[in-house]
């Protein structure tokens, strides 16, 4: 499976199996994680075997069961740091899923457990991504219509439209997909958040997906 298979197919999970991660499959997720800290300058950590941080009422009452594992997605404070951890997490959830692994974006249902992870100075923690063996698949979300999230000219390039559609695949909070791309030129898309809750991260979500079926060669972002 690749990264595009493993976009048709993701759902979250909230429910999760017994069987911990093995130490392949820890190693697998480990290396993949230095490689996007190297090029996002992200500072991502895996942490096993933690269950406090999804043992809360919020957890509970956010319908997770199980989850022992989840990836941390930490950085320095900036401007672009929401985006960042999107685009760069859902490289993470995708390459999960090519494991074999189930995976849940979780921005309120959970407790941080500071003791889990390092922040080094200037650095928090935005959000967490729950992970492991997945006690059910998830079931496919409802897409907003092409035409709330997309604008482009009658005869667009038919590679903006695999876009929207992969687009759509992402996981959003909420399952808002408040997101838009706009196509303004040849080839130049414009992407933009909407108003709502965590709408930064789900736009770089919403990129990573865009740019895994549009094709990074055939567009560039607007700046
Ligand atoms: C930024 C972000 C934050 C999320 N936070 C939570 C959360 O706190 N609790 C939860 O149960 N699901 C959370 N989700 C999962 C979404 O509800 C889910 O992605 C959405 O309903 C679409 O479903 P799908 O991922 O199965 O396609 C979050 C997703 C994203 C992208």
């Amino acid at each position: 499976m690749d990264l595009k298979q493993a976009a048709q197919v993701r759902n979250s999970v909230r429910a999760y199996l017994e069987k911990p991660l093995s130490s392949s499959t820890k190693a697998a997720l480990e290396k993949k994680i230095a490689e996007v800290n190297k090029k996002s300058g992200l500072h991502i950590q895996l942490v096993t075997d933690e269950p406090k941080a999804f043992d809360s009422f919020m957890a509970h009452y956010g319908k997770f069961s199980g989850v022992k594992n989840y990836i941390a997605m930490i950085g320095k404070t900036d401007k672009d740091l929401q985006e960042k951890c999107g685009y760069y997490g859902e490289e993470l959830v995708l390459f999960a899923k090519t494991l074999g692994l189930g995976t849940c974006w979780v921005a309120l249902t959970y407790k941080k457990i500071s003791a889990a992870y390092t922040l080094d100075e200037g650095e928090k923690l935005v959000l967490v991504i729950a992970i492991g063996h997945g006690a059910n698949d998830g079931t496919p979300h409802t897409n907003r219509p092409r035409n709330e999230v997309a604008e482009a000219p009658v005869n667009a390039p038919s590679w903006f439209w695999e876009g929207i559609e992969g687009a759509l695949l992402a996981p959003t909070a909420l399952n808002q997909q408040k997101f838009r791309f706009i196509l303004t030129g040849g080839n130049t898309v414009k992407a933009e958040a909407g108003r709502g809750f965590y709408s930064k991260i789900d736009l770089g979500i919403a990129k990573y997906h865009f740019e895994l079926f549009a094709g990074k060669q055939n567009f560039e972002w607007a700046k």
